[in-house]
């Protein structure tokens, strides 16, 4: 079975509130586990940038069934390719609220300008969400 990564961002819509948020990470954390799907999920009151890594099929119908959650929309595909070796390996879905993202991090790669996680090219947005995992694995952690 090929290893694939999955990277989109999309608008969080009014469905979303906090318990939702909160639902979200519950459902991810346990589907995740047993699907053997690993990555990193990125959200601020606005947009939600998501990465899945893990056996294709299970990555394909997961993204079909987030791209039909009511709680975002506008969902852009920005990376998808087959990996040798997954980046999140560590993390069933790691949640990084992006007002935590430690500004070093952020100035790197929005290079003073405002973020638009839509503008990301895949390489970029990849780049971006390991620094970001890597720049807050402490806090993460404790997500496992
Ligand atoms: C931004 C966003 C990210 C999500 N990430 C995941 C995820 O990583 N894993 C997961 O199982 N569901 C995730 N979901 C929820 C799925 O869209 C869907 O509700 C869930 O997988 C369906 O579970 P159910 O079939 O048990 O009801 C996410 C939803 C949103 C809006």
């Amino acid at each position: 079975m090929q290893l694939v990564r999955l990277i989109y961002v999309s608008v969080m819509t009014e469905a979303c509130d906090t318990t939702a948020l909160q639902r979200i990470l519950e459902v991810s954390r346990t589907k995740n586990t047993a699907r053997k799907i690993t990555g990193v999920l990125c959200y601020d009151p606005s947009f939600f940038l998501q990465c899945l890594e893990g056996p294709k099929d299970t990555v394909n119908a997961l993204y079909g069934d987030i791209v039909r959650d009511v709680r975002h929309k506008d969902v852009t595909l920005l990376e998808y390719v087959t990996v040798e070796e997954r980046e999140f390996g560590a993390w069933s879905m790691a949640f990084v609220h992006a007002s935590t993202i430690d500004k070093q991090v952020l100035e790197k790669h929005t290079q003073g300008l405002r973020f638009d996680p839509f503008e990301l090219s895949s390489e970029q947005a990849n780049d971006f969400l390991v620094d970001v995992a890597h720049h807050t694995s402490r806090h993460m952690a404790a997500q496992r």
